[in-house]
């Protein structure tokens, strides 16, 4: 089967808004969580569209899913976790709880901060995630990326064509997903930043799906101001 895993479970501090994340900040006439969802209600390999909220925010989220969606059950909330994978992994437990541990069981995740990620970039993860066990939606780095391993002098500038800037969704098979993490020593559980990271530890590769300059997740107010221009522009 095939899951969405919306992962909405962050405050959004660098946004600077005092009274809600900003997930749920309106962008045209829904909240921004709302135009992610729908993106993934459109494609129909999509079992199930689960999304990792905040805990003080999983009642607000159940009335937005009402609001928008009625009692349609195609979409569950789960209380998220303090970073960015244990909200990814609450996710997963309640898929598995929901439906059972197997070897076919891919997951879709993708920041609720994205909402125009496209039904192409969606199709073209489950296509990887089904062949490959691992993919995730990448655009090729327009900067020159330099690295410093003291904050103070360039260590090294790798090559910019091998560069790419991560976008989601960052698609897994569940069973391959949980079973590289649970093989992580505690240190090399503290290095994750990112879910693909669990796959590159153990050398596990992941296949590229083209991500597109769009799909922007909206980080501060600059980027919110970005979005409001975007969604103007498509919907002309
Ligand atoms: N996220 C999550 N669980 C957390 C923290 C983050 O599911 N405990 C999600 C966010 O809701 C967001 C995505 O991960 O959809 C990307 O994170 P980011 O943009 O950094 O969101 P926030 O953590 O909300 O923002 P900030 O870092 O500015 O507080």
């Amino acid at each position: 089967m095939v899951f969405a895993a919306i992962v909405a479970g962050g405050i959004g501090s660098r946004m600077n808004v005092a009274d809600m994340p900003k997930q749920f900040l309106n962008l045209g006439d829904r909240p921004i969580i709302i135009h992610t969802i729908q993106k993934f209600l459109l494609s129909k390999r999509i079992d199930r569209v689960y999304i990792g909220v905040h805990p003080d925010w999983t009642d607000y989220m159940s009335e937005l899913l009402e609001k928008y969606f009625g009692d349609s059950n195609a979409c569950v909330t789960v209380p998220g976790g303090a970073d960015r994978s244990e909200t990814l992994f609450n996710v997963i437990d309640r898929i598995e709880s929901d439906y059972g541990e197997s070897d076919s069981n891919v997951v879709l995740t993708h920041d609720a901060v994205r909402p125009f990620v496209s039904l192409r970039i969606i199709e073209e993860n489950i296509d990887a995630v089904l062949k490959h066990g691992a993919a995730n939606t990448v655009i090729q780095s327009i900067d020159t990326v330099m690295v410093s391993s003291d904050g103070e002098f360039i260590t090294s500038v790798p090559e910019r064509k091998h560069m790419y800037q991560s976008q989601t969704p960052q698609s897994f098979n569940i069973a391959l997903l949980r079973k590289m993490y649970q093989s992580l020593s505690e240190e090399e559980k503290g290095t994750l930043t990112d879910a693909c990271r669990i796959c590159t530890v153990r050398n596990y590769p992941i296949y590229i799906v083209e991500g597109e300059t769009v799909n922007l997740k909206i980080t501060t107010p600059t980027d919110y101001k970005l979005a409001q221009v975007i969604l103007d522009e498509t919907n002309k």
